[in-house]
């Protein structure tokens, strides 16, 4: 029988993920982000990777892959070395660490192992919308809460908390620095989180997945054990986002639940752990650099925004590896202003993909890449402002 015979049953959806309209031109977002990948000139500012790397990490999983030992299963919870070199990163003892293929997998396993649906979860507005939907299908609610504002920051602030929590608030997101505006929280914030955490029995999802291009960074681990879930992912510093590996940091009883949600029980990548290690072991020779390629670079980018009328940056100096520019004073919707960047071989995100509130005010960009490609972007955004240009 020929496949039109068939009646095609559809599944019901039982997962709802926020709904994406694909790019102008492309039936899927899928097509757009290959079709970016395999254009080599395209200058990379839309995804929060790390282009700056030297040979190091690379060369480390050249000689992995060399010895063949990738026939073999990895141990299922992965290299212990790997696991304390974490920890030591986070000068974090006595806490359990489960290695997964990416932070996202952690942040699924989160959800699933701790959510009940009488909780309620709650996330800012903008914010890092895949984590929100992975707590929609455990979960009975997800609060957005509208940060996009100077009085609080740009940011979740404990005061917010409050005034958004309830009996059934199980979990708080903080995403710290923030993808996409690049705040971040100080100790007496994070001190302050705790506090209403332990008063109110949450637990503190801290995804600390930007926390070294921060020009300081505090851990809420240590202000509230046995009830914070640390996010770690080797995607951004380390620059080894297609590598797919990360993890999530706990007390020991907190990864014991999770480790019965995993699925991947065979283990994660071994030649991504390998990678992991020689980027921990060495990072102390390429990170000062990094950063101040990296603090350099989005000094470039606000010193050519500065003058430019109707735009400006809500966050600056940013804590991340990528900030936000508000296009709306000048009347430019950021679609129209990523698909005119892709033409001159700039890529980068309008909002919508971080906020289904403020999205269309404006544009992300990440800039660790080379300086010379920065002075690309800085040399073309001015005209693309004037060509879109609508107030
Ligand atoms: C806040 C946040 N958490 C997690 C991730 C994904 O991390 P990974 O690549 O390790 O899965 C991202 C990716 O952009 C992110 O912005």
């Amino acid at each position: 029988m020929r496949e039109k015979d068939f009646d095609i049953k559809k599944p019901k959806m039982k997962f709802q993920k926020t709904e994406r309209i694909p790019p102008t031109g492309y039936e899927s977002a899928n097509d757009f982000f290959e079709d970016m990948y395999m254009d080599k000139d395209m200058i990379w500012m839309g995804q929060n990777t790390n282009h700056l790397h030297d040979d190091t990490i690379a060369n480390a999983m050249i000689e992995a892959i060399g010895e063949k030992t990738f026939c073999r299963y990895p141990a299922p919870e992965g290299f212990s070395e790997l696991k304390q070199l974490i920890l030591d990163d986070l000068q974090f003892e006595d806490l359990e660490v489960l290695l997964t293929s990416g932070a996202t997998e952690s942040l699924y396993l989160v959800m699933q192992a701790l959510l009940e649906p009488e909780d309620n979860v709650i996330l800012s507005d903008p914010g890092y919308f895949i984590i929100g939907d992975f707590a929609n299908r455990f979960a009975g609610e997800v609060r957005y809460v509208p940060i996009y504002f100077e009085e609080n920051d740009y940011k979740l602030t404990p005061k917010l908390l409050k005034e958004n929590m309830d009996e059934n608030t199980r979990m708080v997101i903080l995403i710290d620095p923030l993808n996409p505006l690049g705040s971040s929280y100080t100790e007496e914030e994070l001190k302050e989180f705790a506090q209403i955490a332990k008063e109110n029995d949450l637990y503190l999802l801290h995804d600390i997945t930007y926390k070294d291009f921060a020009r300081q960074h505090f851990l809420v681990e240590n202000y509230a054990p046995g009830q914070t879930l640390t996010i770690y992912s080797f995607s951004k510093i380390f620059g080894m986002a297609g590598l797919r590996i990360g993890g999530v940091i706990s007390s020991k009883p907190i990864i014991d639940a999770i480790k019965n949600a995993v699925v991947n029980d065979l283990g994660v990548n071994i030649i991504s752990q390998y990678g992991a290690i020689a980027g921990l072991k060495s990072k102390f020779e390429w990170f000062e650099n990094m950063r101040e390629i990296c603090f350099e670079n989005q000094r470039l980018i606000s010193e050519m925004i500065e003058p430019i009328e109707g735009v400006f940056l809500p966050v600056y100096p940013s804590d991340a590896n990528m900030m936000v520019i508000d296009l709306s004073g000048a009347g430019i919707n950021p679609k129209d202003m990523s698909n005119y960047l892709i033409d001159k071989k700039l890529f980068t995100r309008e909002g919508e993909y971080t906020s289904e509130d403020f999205g269309d005010k404006y544009l992300r960009i990440s800039f660790s890449i080379p300086t010379k490609e920065i002075k690309v972007f800085c040399e073309e955004f001015p005209k693309a402002v004037e060509a879109l240009r609508t107030k």
